[in-house]
């Protein structure tokens, strides 16, 4: 079966900022990962392009919604092949192929009598164009100046039974809990979900009417009325993977990369992720074991606050890529946050970091290893019986792929950097240049020499999830052109004789 593994969509009323990379970089990094173990994957990522905001930017602008989505949409493609995210299907919701599924989807929830048309009346904020709630007054019980205007009005909506689902969705939460397959990962906002999940008791409205938004999708029985962004941009994790509502469809295609695991962000996992999404596949007819699971990461901030452009604190990773490279950007954005919770974005610490660990660690390995290989041996190596380094490093790699398989990306770098950190020492306590002066210790050069190859081509398998242009840059140096496997692990594929190549800095020091 493949490995389905789908991003948020980004809103394209803003431009890409480092949250949106980072959650690029991880789902490229683990959707690499698995493709290393041999499995087939399918990664899933794109651009949310309808709704009412979109519909006011473009407004703001000038332009038609369509032209305003089209030149952002190009700014995420070309920031996405510039950090070398591999995915394989791009899904911007204004395509056909969407916009024909979710249009499917809508009319069998309505023949099925999942919605209802009601009339609401309530507060609501010309500014805005929206319904507020008693959540948007501010402490003193009024609704605050943002919202401008707020008038009290009457309006037509189709409404979804969300409710009525309430008890299957906790559930469904408490048996993945029991099964050892939490709903949602990181396992510790399992409670926060389902605290949510207890206190649902509306329905959604899943419609607008057209006369204060067109820039969306019609509903297919009633042509006044486009369907809510969200219920639009959930449905893309199917709409792009080959799903077909339609009954005695052939489902084939879908069937064999369903159910995906969702790579979201704290921010969207209540309500959307966590509670409309699976409900809204619940009725359309999802078994329970096809409803997907919810990898939930944390947030970039900086110095503790929130990033926006309106606070003009945001980072554009475009910018970054330019200035300190491809790979210190991933390596950053990888190794300076734990999956699931917050940090601190700092240039510093990307400088300290990219200088630590890739200039100095990683970088000086590989050239003493390989200028010491050339000096000594002139590049040529002899294959040991046994290596001192080779129960480490097999050590080392086995608990990589148990963090890599929990989604533990920083802790399966920790044990790359491990092995790193040991051949550093290894040649310390070694000292090849000492061995190089006596014949009598020639044997033990060529060990040492060896197990630093060797450890180096383990070292460059493990590290291409997350900087594949620069583990590939190092495999050309060591002149190994084995496939890029994680089976190719295993201690000892360098044969006896190889010859390793020149020294070249991979990863020149980032001056301040
Ligand atoms: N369009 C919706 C998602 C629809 S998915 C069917 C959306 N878009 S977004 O552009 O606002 O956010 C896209 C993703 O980026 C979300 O998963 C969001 O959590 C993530 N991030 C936005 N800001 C972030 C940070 N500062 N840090 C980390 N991720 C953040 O939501």
């Amino acid at each position: 079966m493949t490995f389905f593994i789908t991003t948020a969509i980004d809103y394209t009323n803003g431009v890409p900022h480092i949250g949106h990379a980072y959650e690029k970089v991880l789902t490229d990094a683990i959707a690499r990962y698995r493709r290393m173990k041999g499995e087939e994957v399918f990664f899933l990522t794109g651009v949310d392009q309808h709704g009412q905001k979109v519909q006011q930017s473009a407004q703001k602008q000038g332009v038609a919604p369509s032209e305003f989505v089209a030149g952002l949409t190009e700014k995420f493609l070309a920031l996405w092949k510039k950090l070398d995210i591999s995915y394989d299907r791009w899904a911007a919701t204004t395509e056909p192929v969407h916009k024909r599924c979710v249009q499917a989807m809508l009319q069998l929830l309505w023949d099925n009598g999942d919605f209802y048309k009601a009339r609401q009346t309530g507060h609501y904020s010309v500014r805005q164009e929206q319904f507020l709630t008693d959540k948007e007054r501010g402490p003193d019980g009024e609704f605050g100046p943002e919202w401008g205007d707020v008038v009290v009005i009457e309006e037509e909506n189709y409404y979804f039974k969300l409710a009525r689902h309430r008890q299957w969705l906790l559930d469904l939460i408490d048996a993945r809990s029991a099964a050892g397959r939490p709903f949602v990962v990181p396992e510790f906002r399992v409670a926060e979900l389902r605290n949510a999940v207890e206190k649902l008791a509306g329905d959604l409205c899943i419609s607008r009417p057209k006369s204060r938004l067109e820039w969306g999708i019609e509903l297919p029985f009633d042509s006044d009325f486009v369907t809510y962004v969200w219920f639009d941009a959930l449905s893309n994790y199917v709409s792009f993977a080959g799903y077909d509502p339609a009954p005695g469809a052939d489902q084939s295609l879908f069937r064999s990369r369903w159910p995906a695991i969702h790579v979201i962000g704290k921010d969207i996992m209540i309500p959307p992720h966590g509670i409309y999404w699976p409900i809204m596949l619940k009725a359309c007819g999802f078994a329970d074991d096809d409803i997907p699971s919810l990898l939930v990461h944390g947030w970039w901030n900086i110095s503790g606050a929130k990033m926006s452009k309106s606070l003009g604190n945001s980072v554009d990773p475009d910018v970054l890529a330019d200035t300190f490279g491809v790979a210190a950007t991933r390596y950053y954005l990888l190794s300076d946050i734990a999956i699931g919770r917050d940090a601190d974005f700092s240039e510093e610490r990307l400088i300290q970091r990219y200088n630590g660990d890739l200039a100095n660690s990683l970088g000086n390995l590989l050239n003493r290893s390989l200028s010491m290989a050339k000096r000594y041996r002139e590049g040529a190596l002899r294959k040991p019986e046994s290596s001192p380094l080779a129960g480490f490093v097999s050590d080392k790699v086995a608990d990589y792929g148990r963090r890599m398989d929990a989604f533990e990306t920083q802790a399966a770098l920790e044990s790359a950097w491990e092995i790193i950190v040991r051949c550093n020492a290894y040649v310390e306590e070694t000292a090849p240049w000492k061995l190089a002066k006596d014949p009598a210790s020639a044997d033990k050069l060529d060990e040492v020499l060896y197990t630093l190859a060797e450890a180096l081509r383990v070292i460059s398998i493990l590290i291409t999830p997350f900087i594949p242009a620069s583990a590939d840059a190092i495999r050309l140096q060591l002149a190994w052109d084995g496939p890029v496997h994680m089976d190719q692990c295993g201690w000892g594929a360098l044969a006896d004789g190889h010859r390793l190549g020149d020294p070249v800095p991979v990863f020149p020091r980032i001056e301040t």
